[in-house]
């Protein structure tokens, strides 16, 4: 799709009613989804080592064809193919939880939560011109599932799997929320996934028809699955997962020379620390920057620290160093990969944040 059209068909799905976006989108970058009416984008995805066995109707790795406009036709093996899924479809519910419907292989992919994904060189940048080939986004957050083996889903004692190929059949939208269905043999599958407010987790609602017998193989021993419920054609899990990674998108190149406040207000739009810090007081995701600089903080053990410029700088690269009384331990992503200049300038930007400014 050209990139004009899918901003357009994007805007459709989420902007009504705010401004038109600018820049790439990401975690900095409106739109978003939101727990209620969650972004949908269908895009080049990136793999996150999901092995062969999970994408074992990819053919990944061979080549495809390219039309050649001398010969008048499709040249065989001429391209090799974006190292990026094709064909999945991305769903971000704002921080609480994004993940990827693979229309391919007919299941998850991957979730992770705390950002999104990172378009930088597909959307370009005015200074490129154009995009960039190799376009796959980047992941922004922290990784907590990722798909393993063959299709976890067994419907009366019977791996999906042993049915071939599976077909997609579509997504339906509920409420804005979508249920996407699958075609395994003669049994279609429904899956629809919702997020677990404050953890690496998630809520998978799995509806199988004709109805059967659904089982679902834990596909590694680090998540905790438990049933919510069971039913006659229907079973519903969460499913936790650890830390697997924690992803920043694309570097951006630095120009700045020196820090500053007002650079350090750049960075936090650009880097995304607006979505959950608010300046003013008020409360969001994480705690407000207003009068954080200089004043005492309460952990979540109760001891007590000061926020000179080491607290800060600590919370920024590794937040789960110290986790402040009141909120979630994993959830701000680590931001490890900043320059000094950017580490420096997010630092006064804080400080200046004081009330009557
Ligand atoms: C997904 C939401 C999220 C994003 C994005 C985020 N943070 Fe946080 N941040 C939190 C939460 C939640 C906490 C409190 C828990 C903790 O201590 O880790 C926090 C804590 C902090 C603290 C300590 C605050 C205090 O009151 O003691 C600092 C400093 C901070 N973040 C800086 C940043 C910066 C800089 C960025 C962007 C580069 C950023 N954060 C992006 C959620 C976020």
């Amino acid at each position: 799709m050209p990139p004009r059209l899918f901003a357009f068909v994007l805007c459709v799905v989420s902007c009504a009613g705010r401004a038109a976006p600018t820049g790439m989108i990401t975690y900095d970058t409106r739109p978003h989804g939101t727990v209620a009416a969650p972004l949908i984008l269908r895009t080049y995805l990136p793999d996150p080592g999901l092995g062969d066995v999970v994408m074992s109707h990819h053919g990944k790795g061979s080549k495809t064809s390219e039309y050649s406009p001398e010969i008048g036709a499709d040249v065989a093996g001429e391209v090799i193919p974006l190292a990026g899924v094709p064909a999945a479809i991305a769903v971000n519910h704002g921080p609480e939880l994004s993940y990827v419907f693979d229309t391919t292989e007919g299941r998850l992919l991957y979730a992770w939560r705390g950002g999104f994904l990172d378009m930088y060189p597909y959307w370009g940048v005015k200074e490129m011109g154009t995009r960039l080939y190799d376009y796959v986004p980047k992941l922004v957050g922290t990784l907590f599932y990722k798909a393993a083996g063959k299709h976890p889903i067994e419907i009366d004692g019977r791996s999906v799997s042993e049915d071939g190929a599976p077909r997609f059949v579509g997504y339906d939208l509920v409420d804005s929320q979508p249920t996407f269905t699958v075609r395994h043999g003669s049994h279609l599958v429904h899956t629809t996934v919702r997020p677990v407010t404050g953890q690496n987790a998630f809520r998978v609602e799995f509806k199988v028809e004709p109805a059967g017998a659904v089982a679902y193989r834990a596909e590694s021993s680090g998540l905790d699955v438990k049933t919510v419920s069971k039913g006659n054609g229907t079973l519903v899990l969460t499913i936790a997962g650890p830390s697997l990674g924690a992803f920043e998108g694309y570097s951006r190149k630095v120009t700045i020379k020196e820090a500053s406040a007002a650079a350090g207000e750049q960075f936090y739009r650009n880097y995304g620390c607006a979505v959950c810090h608010s300046t003013d007081g008020s409360m969001g995701h994480g705690p407000s920057w207003l009068n954080l600089a200089g004043h005492e903080r309460t952990l979540l053990d109760g001891s007590k620290v000061m926020a000179d410029d080491a607290y800060l700088l600590e919370s920024m690269k590794n937040p789960n160093a110290k986790i402040l009384q009141g909120f979630a331990p994993n959830f701000m992503p680590p931001y490890s990969q900043l320059g000094d200049l950017e580490y420096q300038s997010l630092i006064l930007y804080i400080k200046s944040l004081r009330p009557g400014r």
